[in-house]
């Protein structure tokens, strides 16, 4: 987790790098920092626990605030220590002259802590992350460092819970040497014999004081991206930190060192071997990302759902052919069982996956949960197709499984939002939502996205396997390309659940129910109102309820159903009555037009009648909607809730 920024050049770095946080602050929130080196050579921190808001209001009242054309910045979701002001980052070494910023976790932190202190070293905070600093330092200096060095004094100053460190050192280089030309190749170096003894995963940005100009940076299994400019270089955990400064940008690759100065990058690998990086043009806008008029991102993305279905859709409903390319790259004739691999939300849109593809093209298939896949021993191999679905691409357990699914021989195939993220580079084929930005922390368009391109998939897969004839194919496509507008109507019914919504926020606990593809659909609406509402909720499959659960049921314990078309439907209704013969207050999505099931509901949500398969598309919506209202009716934080991340990149 954590979003980092770097920036070197001529201006002033200090809002370019809280611009860059703010559009990071998805990744975590827990802690802010920044670090700069003044063009006066002296190096000064800020950093601050809570949101950036806490940090830029601690900048906003200092009279001189760092300022220099170098430096980095961090937002910070806690892994290891809590998320005070002295774990957050940016890190320094003992005298203040390094400074570094991390994300992912560095597994071997506890020994190498260890061997550091016996060597004299001093640790003033409890993250995994300052080791990295320290084995920097000792590369850097050839010597382990004293807290004040001969020719300088260093000065921490605790103000509140707001600390500031500076230092104030003429420069030197290594063992005291002056700094050469090739000083910062030397810095490289030294970053790079540091992390050859480090094991987990990391993306950091470090500078030296001793080193205007200068940053580097490193990425081994978390995300890492630079922005090339004129001039002005800048590094950032996303792309849409970067896009007001520039459109050029570098991905980096596992294990790729870059020295990154105002002229150039140069990318090497941790053994100091050149690598060639393409970079890339974005072409989509930064303003994509903004709220535009909307009170949470979360529920602008939920509006933007039929615009971004249309937008799934385009270019692959060709006539009423299915047209993925991209699949080119699978031998699919050697796939005997599939495997859907994911976390969260993802991981619903799997199970959903799975009923279209057995359906479809009779494939078996099995929705594992990465987690726990990554340190099971499942049985895959080159006949077992591993679908990877994670909106960000960073899910780091999902990459774990993903490598794991490699390791044993298995194709995989990424179904992800994220362009060059480290999912999709590790695939044979990677099919992308094409939903656009989603800074909600919670899933909403990406969920729908990820329905709308599994169920292509599953129908061109049935197509292939002689399943799906063109009839079927041609059936289908007329439906999707009608989706956008019925989900524009689910939406319309907005007034009627916000007012269940509102009416319910008050109690301690839901159950969400329903049957086939309803029934992922229901652990998908429980874990929206969990995430955003903080309201415990379950999702059940309603024919399970009278195994155990049915127990918990009084009239304090709302019951949402999903009751829309399906052949299951009359199983459904019994279900129903044995929740209301137990008193339980019920709130009934159902296809528009069923007014018999109003006897038995206090509350019916109206959706428009769709082809089973593509009820879930109008019914999570309504759940979203829900989760939404009942959130912001209890003044939740919509588009961050606590201790959640959009990204999580660590295990
Ligand atoms: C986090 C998010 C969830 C998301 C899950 C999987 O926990 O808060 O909303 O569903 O990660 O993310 P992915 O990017 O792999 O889809």
């Amino acid at each position: 987790m954590c979003g980092i920024v770097g920036y070197v050049g001529e201006r002033e770095a200090l809002p370019i790098l809280m611009d860059g946080l703010a559009r990071l602050e998805y990744r975590g929130y827990d802690s802010a920092g920044v670090a700069l080196l003044g063009s006066d050579g002296r190096l000064r921190v800020a950093k601050q626990e809570g949101k950036l808001a806490r940090l830029r209001a601690q900048l906003d009242a200092r009279a001189e605030p760092p300022s220099g054309p170098t430096g980095l910045g961090h937002t910070r979701w806690a892994t290891h220590g809590p998320p005070t002001t002295i774990n957050a980052h940016p890190h320094h070494d003992e005298d203040g002259r390094l400074v570094l910023v991390h994300n992912g976790i560095i597994e071997n932190y506890a020994p190498l802590r260890e061997a550091l202190r016996a060597r004299g070293h001093r640790f003033d905070t409890e993250t995994d992350t300052e080791v990295l600093v320290h084995l920097i330092e000792e590369a850097w200096y050839g010597r382990v460092a004293t807290t004040a060095g001969a020719d300088g004094t260093t000065d921490r100053t605790t103000d509140g819970d707001a600390t500031s460190v500076t230092a104030d050192r003429g420069l030197r280089g290594p063992a005291g040497s002056p700094i050469g030309a090739d000083g910062p190749s030397r810095f490289a170096a030294a970053v790079r014999a540091a992390l050859r003894q480090v094991e987990g995963a990391y993306a950091l940005v470090v500078m030296s004081e001793d080193l205007p100009g200068t940053l580097v940076a490193a990425r081994h299994f978390s995300p890492l991206v630079l922005g090339l400019g004129e001039g002005e270089q800048l590094v950032a955990s996303d792309i849409p930190a970067l896009l007001s400064h520039t459109r050029r940008v570098l991905l980096l690759e596992d294990g790729d060192v870059a020295l990154v100065e105002r002229a150039g990058v140069t990318v090497t690998d941790l053994a100091g071997q050149p690598q060639a990086r393409e970079a890339l043009t974005v072409t989509w806008d930064a303003a994509a990302a903004e709220k535009g008029g909307y009170a949470h991102f979360v529920r602008k993305e939920i509006d933007e759902q039929p615009g971004a279905l249309a937008d799934t859709l385009r270019g692959r409903l060709d006539g009423d052919r299915i047209h993925l390319p991209e699949l080119a790259a699978l031998d699919l004739d050697a796939i005997r069982r599939i495997c859907v691999v994911a976390c969260g939300t993802s991981l619903y849109a799997g199970m959903l996956a799975r009923l279209m593809l057995e359906r479809w093209a009779r494939l078996p298939v099995e929705v594992a949960i990465a987690s726990e896949l990554r340190y099971g021993d499942p049985v895959l191999g080159p006949e077992s197709l591993v679908i990877l679905v994670s909106q960000s691409g960073e899910t780091a357990d999902t990459l774990a499984a993903q490598r794991l699914a490699r390791a044993k021989g298995a194709p995989t195939l990424a179904v992800t939002n994220s362009v060059g993220s480290s999912i999709t580079r590790a695939a044979d084929a990677t099919l992308y939502l094409q939903v656009g930005p989603e800074i909600g922390v919670v899933a909403t368009k990406t969920f729908t996205g990820q329905l709308a391109v599994l169920t292509l998939l599953a129908a061109e897969l049935g197509r292939r396997r002689g399943h799906f004839d063109a009839a079927r194919v041609a059936d289908l496509a007329r439906d999707l390309r009608a989706l956008p507008e019925a989900m524009t109507l689910a939406i319309a019914g907005e007034p009627a659940i916000r007012a269940a919504a509102e009416a319910l926020a008050d109690r301690r606990s839901m159950f969400f129910i329903g049957r086939g593809f309803n029934h992922p659909v229901a652990l998908e609406a429980a874990l929206k109102l969990k995430e955003i509402s903080y309201i415990h909720a379950e999702g059940y499959p309603a024919g399970e309820l009278k195994h155990g659960p049915i127990a918990m049921l009084d009239p304090s314990i709302p019951v949402f159903a999903f009751a829309t078309p399906a052949p299951t439907y009359d199983k459904l209704v019994s279900n129903l009555e044995e929740v209301r013969a137990r008193g339980a207050e019920l709130v009934v999505v159902a296809g528009a037009g069923d007014t018999d099931i109003a006897r038995l509901a206090e509350r019916v949500l109206y959706v428009p009648v769709l082809r089973e398969e593509l009820e879930p598309f109008v019914n999570a919506t309504v759940a979203q909607l829900f989760a939404y209202h009942a959130a912001v009716a209890l003044g939740r934080d919509v588009d961050q809730p606590r201790n959640l991340a959009k990204s999580v990149t660590v295990e």
